[in-house]
């Protein structure tokens, strides 16, 4: 076992469900990439696909509804559109050169958690969170950039209600005027088991 891993099953442990130990954790969280932009080996926007193509998100991130992780679409994916758009761009067949000598693209991964933190993103968008409310306006990137802080505190905020979306709450409390109220579960082993 690893050190953070370590760290975390003995920690967890121990807290079990005092919550305690994990508000004090909340409180000094660890460094957050937020802002994280990195370059990509081709220019893939998503401003051009989703803003001005209007491409919905599960067209390419169809994992998102049916899975843990939303992965990134494989190539052929792409030459769906791309064996007849834009054929004469040299970024266009550069995309079709790798898929002729079926080199995956190396995409540079933005968002991470470390390994011990277990995010479903099947759950979420079937409780009608939108990608955008986790994402931001991926749509308006001609780059993606980390919007959300991806910290402990971040998730439990919104699990409590604190920063649920009015959408997210109306559909949790659907009888009430004013939701309001936690949305999700908030026990260490929600998220670490
Ligand atoms: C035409 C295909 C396509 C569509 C449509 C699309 N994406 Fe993507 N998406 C990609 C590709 C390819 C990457 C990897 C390259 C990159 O990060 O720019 C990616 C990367 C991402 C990432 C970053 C992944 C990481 O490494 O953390 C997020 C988040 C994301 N997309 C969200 C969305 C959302 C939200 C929408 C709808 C508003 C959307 N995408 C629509 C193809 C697409
Ligand atoms: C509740 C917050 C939340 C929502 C809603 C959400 N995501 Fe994510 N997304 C994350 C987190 C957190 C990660 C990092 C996951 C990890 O490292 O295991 C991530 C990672 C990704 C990735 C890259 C890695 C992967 O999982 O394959 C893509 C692509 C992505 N999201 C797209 C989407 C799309 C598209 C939607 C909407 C259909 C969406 N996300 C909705 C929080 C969210
Ligand atoms: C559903 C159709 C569709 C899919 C799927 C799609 N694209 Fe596109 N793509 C477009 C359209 C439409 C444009 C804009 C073409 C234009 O400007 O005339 C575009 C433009 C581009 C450009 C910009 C080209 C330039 O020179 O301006 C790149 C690069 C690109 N796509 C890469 C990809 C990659 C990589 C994938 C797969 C991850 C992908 N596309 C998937 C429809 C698609
Ligand atoms: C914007 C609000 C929001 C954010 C941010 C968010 N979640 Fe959630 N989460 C939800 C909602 C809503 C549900 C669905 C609860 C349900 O299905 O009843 C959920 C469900 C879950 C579940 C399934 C819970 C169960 O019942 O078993 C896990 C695990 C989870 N989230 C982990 C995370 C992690 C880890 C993060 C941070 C990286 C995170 N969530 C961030 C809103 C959010
Ligand atoms: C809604 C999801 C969620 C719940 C519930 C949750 N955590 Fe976490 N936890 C995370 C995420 C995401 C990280 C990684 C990001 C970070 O370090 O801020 C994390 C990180 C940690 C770490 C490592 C921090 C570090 O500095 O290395 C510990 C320890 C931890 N959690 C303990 C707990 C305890 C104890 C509880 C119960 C009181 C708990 N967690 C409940 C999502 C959650």
């Amino acid at each position: 076992m690893s050190g953070p891993k370590m760290k975390l099953v003995l920690v967890v442990a121990i807290a079990g469900g005092i919550g305690v130990l994990g508000k004090a954790i909340e409180l000094f969280p660890t460094a957050s990439n937020q802002g994280y932009a990195p370059e990509q080996p081709i220019l893939f926007s998503h401003k051009i696909h989703t803003g001005d193509n209007k491409i919905p998100c599960l067209y390419c991130h169809s994992g998102a509804e049916r899975s843990r992780h939303a992965t990134v679409p494989a190539l052929n994916v792409c030459m769906n559109c791309h064996l007849v758009v834009k054929t004469e761009s040299p970024l266009i067949q550069q995309v079709q050169k790798a898929y002729e000598e079926k080199k995956p693209i190396a995409w540079v991964r933005v968002h991470e958690l470390p390994d011990y933190v277990y995010f479903p993103h099947k759950r979420h968008v079937a409780a009608g969170v939108a990608c955008e409310a986790c994402h931001g306006d991926i749509a308006s990137m001609s780059r993606v950039e980390q919007k959300g802080a991806l910290t402990m505190g971040w998730c439990m905020e919104c699990h409590r209600g604190e920063t649920a979306p009015p959408e997210v709450l109306r559909r949790m409390y659907p009888h009430v005027q004013d939701p309001h109220g936690p949305v999700a579960p908030v026990q260490c082993s929600t998220c670490h088991h």
